[in-house]
């Protein structure tokens, strides 16, 4: 008997969006099968390593390779001097800066690149970094950012011009030698006028401590340089690979065509592997001058102590308000430290990245926010570390300031949030600062947020426990963090937002085969986000074929269209766009191939989940199969054969995904030692496209949050010597640490992307931070704690309580 397939049962076939589809991916994954960077191997290839600076300013008086060259196995030693002619010395930064390849004259930081030498194998290339001899002369060190814009130490000679003058940097004029630039936005009078006039002002200085992505595998690349065919092919860990194929081609005059980019599999890339660094341009060079593939793969200790960082941001903030709460002003500076060179991952017009979406979730009318950029003896980077472009720095900003508000107000911190929030009809909502939020429903998230805790009830057993520990009947005090964010994902608009001069588009192209099975690439990479799995799902509900039929493909330049990549929770809001706005091209074109079939006029059929039917008359219809048949072996008038389409995707404006996330803590006063009883995450990404991929995504950026918030930290001594650079002293969270989270979530989509979607991938970092530390901080309130920086690791707290008199 034949059971007629119902209209839901052919949507539930496709595996399109809305449902929990699993990942594609972990079938390679869980077998040990995948494909990273250092499991490529090829015929005759060599490795490159470094020798590192130990010092983290010196200059360099004398580098000697001949007792390297002598080690059997060694085929080549290049420093400064093997690449000036090449011009390749310097090269530029994402941020407009230049920085060293390998050490011209001098050093700036502790790990930096002096001299790279190639061998047969990478244990004789180890050994032969031990017999470079380089002779150094120490300089005086800076490490401090206050101190930098003080100090008679120049660190960028290059910087200084011969008569003493300091030329503007990228980003306008400096103040001093060690000064990068300053960055304004808002209205500095006014704010300035509105906090001296308010009735209640709470300010605070707060540190972001450096921090590190750390992602499991390090970066590294294979060059590979045919000599025959003048093609250089650049394996690598790269989140963008056809900006590197840009990059590449600009700083070493190959042709762009003669450059094939790959990033096979990468193992979590977190803002890390955005990019370029010395280890690729080395490489490359070394497969031009020896005719063979070159191989190069950091070390976890080289990872952490010379691959760009995150933060370092010292923010120091005041926040206006009547006495009854309203808050009616927000004034932000910060000084940022970039270490060396000035390599920070943001677009050319925003040195700071999107710092400016620092008044948050809240409704406030004045705002102005200055940055200051420094250079140190710090590694370089300042990328955005599971964020975009520093949002988490703007995000944890607003939601101390908060907090520290609500001390000064003494008053509820969740009433206070409620009633600052943009509230749901004034979207689209044009900030202070400049950004205009698509859309979001703060009230009902937070609503949700509170009763699902019972946040009455916390804070009566928080009140209970404070007396209780003052009663001498308990030495654990309890912290209730709450947090209420605002991302910004999804770069451009191109008219806003590119990198290097590459607007900040995205791109998808699809190519449907005969027998109704499709293959779609596109312009990002995935790092464990599982495109492969979630882009198909989007086509199948797009173009009415099943996700199972469709494969999606990242990552290599030859195949796969323009587009600026994975990072910044992009891809999803721009690259998932274009996929959508690809696919409407495909359903289009397939449109007029049904009407021919049907014999209709094409406005009398309409797409219905997997097919097209004759309006008002169901039972006439072609399947998606049978056209996709059809374009190929039919001639129909008028129509080419074939059925292709591509997007490239420029946005209209970013998405503004938001959260809403209630953390529940206990502190050992005596260990310092803390105890996550709970953390609940509401998060509003929009249209979602795959809940289980969504909660995967959430899980890993609070366990990052945690351990950013709790003890994460690249840190240095006053010789810039780096005090965490093994992962014996930088915390990765196992899941001893991590506790079990609860994920909830409301949908209110964005207007303006095709589906509605917003990114998540980054939200949970974002929203985590704050959370975590809000609770550290909140745990101590009672005790008259305003704010306590991170990273709140047990000792830390430990000393928290001590000044504030709690251990007798
Ligand atoms: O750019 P990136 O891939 O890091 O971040 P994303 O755009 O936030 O997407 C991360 C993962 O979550 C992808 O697999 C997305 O397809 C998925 N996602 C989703 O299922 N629904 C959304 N509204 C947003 C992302």
């Amino acid at each position: 008997m034949n059971k007629e397939i119902t209209r839901q049962e052919r949507a539930d076939a496709l595996g399109g969006m809305g449902c929990k589809r699993k990942r594609v991916e972990d079938a390679r994954f869980t077998q040990g099968k995948g494909n990273y960077v250092d499991d490529i191997k090829l015929p005759g290839m060599l490795f490159g390593d470094f020798v590192r600076s130990p010092y983290a300013h010196a200059r360099i008086k004398s580098i000697n390779t001949d007792r390297a060259m002598a080690l059997d196995g060694v085929v080549a030693v290049l420093t400064a001097d093997d690449l000036r002619p090449l011009g390749l010395h310097w090269m530029p930064t994402l941020a407009g800066d230049k920085q060293m390849v390998l050490a011209d004259g001098k050093v700036l930081f502790q790990g930096q690149e002096v001299a790279y030498v190639v061998a047969k194998d990478r244990y004789i290339a180890a050994d032969a970094v031990e017999l470079v001899d380089v002779e150094y002369e120490e300089l005086p060190v800076v490490v401090d950012p206050f101190e930098a814009l003080k100090s008679d130490t120049v660190l960028r000679e290059d910087l200084v011009a011969e008569d003493g003058s300091l030329p503007d940097g990228a980003h306008g004029p400096r103040k001093h030698h060690n000064h990068i630039f300053t960055w304004e936005v808002g209205e500095k009078d006014a704010t300035e006028q509105v906090v001296s006039d308010a009735a209640v002002v709470a300010e605070e200085t707060m540190y972001y401590h450096r921090t590190h992505p750390c992602p499991l595998e390090t970066c590294g690349c294979v060059a590979s340089m045919d000599k025959v065919n003048g093609k250089l092919t650049l394996y690598g860990t790269f989140q963008a690979p056809h900006a590197i194929r840009t990059v590449v081609s600009l700083i070493s005059g190959i042709e762009e065509h003669n450059i094939r980019v790959v990033s096979p599999d990468i193992g979590g890339g977190f803002g890390n592997k955005v990019g370029a660094y010395p280890g690729y341009v080395c490489s490359v060079v070394a497969s031009i001058v020896t005719g063979v593939p070159v191989k190069w793969i950091e070390d976890r200790m080289e990872n952490l102590m010379t691959t760009a960082f995150a933060r370092d941001y010292w923010m120091k903030g005041k926040i206006a308000a009547t006495p009854e709460g309203k808050i009616t002003g927000l004034w932000c500076h910060v000084t940022a430290d970039h270490g060396g060179f000035d390599a920070c991952a943001d677009p050319t017009k925003f040195p700071a990245g999107f710092m400016n979406i620092c008044t948050g979730s809240y409704d406030i009318p004045t705002a102005y926010l200055a940055v200051d950029g420094v250079y140190t003896n710090k590694a370089p980077g300042g990328v955005s570390y599971r964020c975009s472009f520093r949002v988490t720095e703007a995000v944890y900003f607003i939601e101390r300031m908060i907090e520290v508000l609500a001390i000064e107000l003494n008053m509820d911190a969740a009433e206070l949030r409620r009633i600052n929030f943009i509230k749901k009809d004034q979207f689209p909502y044009q900030s202070a600062l400049g950004w205009e939020y698509d859309s979001g429903d703060y009230h009902t998230a937070w609503d949700k947020a509170l009763k699902a805790v019972d946040y009455e009830g916390l804070r009566a057993e928080q009140a209970q426990r404070v007396e209780d520990f003052k009663a001498g009947k308990t030495r654990k005090l309890m912290g209730i963090g709450l947090t209420h964010f605002t991302e910004i994902v999804g770069a451009g608009p191109v008219k806003n937002c590119d990198i290097l001069g590459l607007g900040m588009f995205d791109s998808c192209e699809i190519r449907i085969h005969p027998t109704g099975s499709a293959i779609a690439r596109l312009g990002t990479i995935s790092q464990g986000q599982g495109h492969a799995t979630t882009f198909a799902q989007i086509l199948a509900t797009e173009i009415g074929l099943p996700a199972d039929n469709i494969t999606i493909e990242e990552g290599d330049t030859d195949t796969a269209p323009y587009g600026l990549g994975t990072y910044g929770s992009r891809s999803t809001p721009v690259a998932g766009a274009a996929t959508a706005m690809a696919g409407r091209k495909i359903r289009a074109k397939a449109q007029m191939i049904a009407a021919y079939l049907l014999e209709v006029h094409d406005d009398d059929v309409e797409f219905d989940v997997d097919r097209f039917v004759v309006k008002g008359a169901p039972e006439k219809f072609k399947t998606m199969k049978e056209i996709a048949f059809a374009a190929y072996n039919q001639a129909i008038p008028g129509i080419e054969p074939g059925l292709e389409a591509v997007s490239y995707y420029d946005p209209p404006n970013m998405t503004y995904p938001f959260g809403a996330y209630i953390c529940v803590m206990d502190i050992d006063v005596d260990t310092g030692v803390t105890d996550i009883r709970r953390f609940y995450a509401l998060d509003d990404c929009g249209t979602r496209i795959n809940p289980m991929i969504i909660e995967g995504q959430v899980h890993g950026g609070l366990t990052e949050a945690l351990a950013v918030a709790l003890g994460q930290e690249i840190a240095y001594d006053d010789m810039g010597n780096v005090k965490t650079g093994t992962l014996m002293d930088f915390f990765l969270p196992t899941a001893w640490e991590v506790p079990n989270y609860e994920t909830d979530h409301t949908v209110t989509p964005s207007p303006h992307h095709p589906i509605g979607a917003k990114g998540v991938g980054e939200s949970p970092h974002v929203g985590g931070v704050p959370c975590f530390s809000n609770a550290v901080n909140d745990a101590f309130r009672a005790f008259g704690l305003r704010h306590t920086h991170m990273p709140h690791d047990h000792w830390r707290i430990w000393k928290t309580a001590n000044e504030l008199g709690l251990h007798g």
